[in-house]
């Protein structure tokens, strides 16, 4: 029933579409990646399975039930099980790269403690020589939010620079065990929401907050998001020099980090708001990749938080200038920012870990773009120009990925598997994004390569597997992928074809 619908819509029958701008693969430069990105906690499952120990996230969501109907990763998509499977249907999408994330305590399930896992080495070996043997390139992501429980019990985790010492050990030895094959690095993912939702909100483990945030463990919302960027940061910046001096002259890859990077525009066009959108793409993007760029925190961080932000030694701003060869842009979606230093805002975006700013997706009664079912996530195509357009500017053109885009559609409950995969917002979307892309690329922009969140639904994190990003739709229970309109989509757009020509 789901494909009928889906043919009908392809061909026309029922076509939904209303491109204003039709794009074509031809349109991106040649070699250019068109890849579908996943996370180990989000699809594999098996949590405890061939020896892996348990990971903060398993920790977390079995000791509070963290998505929203208390669900947990243990079991997620079966990916664990599944991955030939899964593989074989990227290669039928006709991706040539898979973003995945190698899942920390799988590799060591002790940390620097203990020994390596020859098992989880197995796994992430065979995955990778599938991906090659299909001529899909593995984009790989060593961090992605998950790691063994036990550094959180034995020293707090990202709060204690010991963290970096753990975080290195790991990265060498997946340099060691597949860096023969993987060409594409990615240190951590998103250190700047992780230490924003596990540090300032709570949400995330190890649940730490502090008034105005409710409900987490005490902490000190003020200085600790600061201090767990700052081991992060030099967590990579150790790992990336290790990789440039030990790896890459043999192998040849190169290495980057990602970092959530939403487009800030100011609310009004008044001086104040236009410096709150400033400061937030300063405290935001600017906090990612300056250090691994030039070595330190953007100057306007300094001013504004004072010695509460952690210093690089001189030795530290060598080891992190020039610690990346890419950057990562995870997008999804533009903002508007309101000056909260002279202007009255809420309590809790007042505050200097975002630069004295308040997001909000209203102007004059009018949301930025559509809402998506995704909290603060709206559709604004031109926020993928303008993001890229601001990275290349700062970062004089260092070569980017589009390492995240991706749609989560309304809520599910109660709702047929046929509306699901009759997914045309979420083809209008990445054709919408991608159009707007490529408009930054024709301005010069070194864009790489373009990854849709997500190959398939998975377990959103706070938000369980009620929201839904996927290409390909995932059944709760019996696990089988049905390719959704836009995985149709995707597949026709990778042919060169264009479904509205
Ligand atoms: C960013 C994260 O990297 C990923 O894990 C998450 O599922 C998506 N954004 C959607 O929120």
């Amino acid at each position: 029933a789901c494909s009928s619908i889906i043919d009908a819509s392809i061909n026309g029958g029922d076509s939904k579409f209303n491109y204003k701008d039709p794009i074509k693969r031809s349109d991106f430069p040649p070699g250019f990646l068109f890849g579908a990105a996943t996370s180990a906690y989000q699809v594999e499952g098996a949590y405890l399975e061939d020896g892996k120990s348990f990971s903060n996230w398993d920790e977390f969501c079995h000791s509070k039930g963290c998505g929203e109907n208390g669900e947990n990763g243990d079991v997620a998509d079966d990916h664990y099980t599944l991955f030939m499977e899964d593989i074989e249907m990227m290669h039928s999408l006709g991706l040539n790269a898979y973003r995945f994330s190698i899942c920390w305590s799988r590799i060591l399930p002790k940390g620097r403690f203990g020994e390596v896992n020859p098992l989880g080495i197995m796994f992430y070996s065979k995955i990778i020589d599938n991906l090659i043997l299909k001529g899909i390139d593995p984009f790989v992501t060593l961090h992605h939010n998950d790691f063994p429980q036990e550094l959180e019990d034995k020293y707090g985790s990202w709060l204690d620079p010991q963290m970096q010492d753990d975080f290195v050990h790991f990265a060498e030895t997946c340099f060691k065990s597949f860096g023969d094959r993987v060409k594409y690095w990615i240190t951590i993912n998103e250190p700047n929401l992780v230490s924003e939702f596990a540090y300032e909100r709570g949400d995330y483990p190890p649940n730490r907050c502090s008034p105005p945030f409710g409900d987490c463990l005490s902490g000190n919302s003020d200085v600790e998001p600061l201090y767990v960027m700052h081991n992060m940061l030099l967590a990579h910046g150790k790992a990336a020099k290790l990789y440039h001096d030990n790896f890459q002259p043999k192998q040849g890859g190169l290495i980057g980090l990602v970092a959530h990077c939403f487009m800030y525009e100011p609310l009004t066009d008044s001086y104040l708001d236009i410096k709150a959108a400033e400061r937030a793409m300063l405290f935001n993007v600017g906090w990612s990749f300056d250090p691994p760029i030039f070595g330190d925190y953007p100057l306007e961080m300094r001013e504004y938080h004072g010695n509460e932000l952690p210093r690089f030694s001189p030795e530290e701003t060598e080891l992190m200038k020039k610690s990346i060869d890419f950057i990562g842009i995870n997008h999804y979606s533009a903002i508007y920012a309101k000056d909260c230093i002279y202007s009255s805002c809420a309590e809790s975006a007042n505050r200097a870990i975002k630069g004295f700013v308040e997001l909000t997706a209203e102007r004059d009664g009018v949301l930025i773009g559509d809402p998506t079912s995704m909290p603060r996530f709206f559709v604004v195509p031109r926020g993928m120009e303008e993001i890229v357009n601001y990275v290349k500017t700062r970062y004089n053109n260092t070569p980017m990925f589009v390492t995240e885009n991706g749609y989560s559609s309304p809520n599910v409950q109660n709702v047929q598997v046929e509306e699901i995969v009759n997914d045309y917002k979420r083809v209008e979307f990445h054709q919408t994004y991608l159009a707007s892309l490529t408009k930054a690329i024709r301005n010069g922009a070194d864009v790489r390569g373009y990854f849709a969140w997500s190959l398939m639904d998975n377990y959103e994190w706070t938000h369980g597997f009620n929201l839904r990003f996927g290409l390909h739709y995932v059944d709760r229970e019996t696990f089988e992928r049905i390719p959704k309109l836009s995985a149709l989509w995707y597949q026709q757009f990778l042919k060169n074809d264009s479904l509205v020509d």
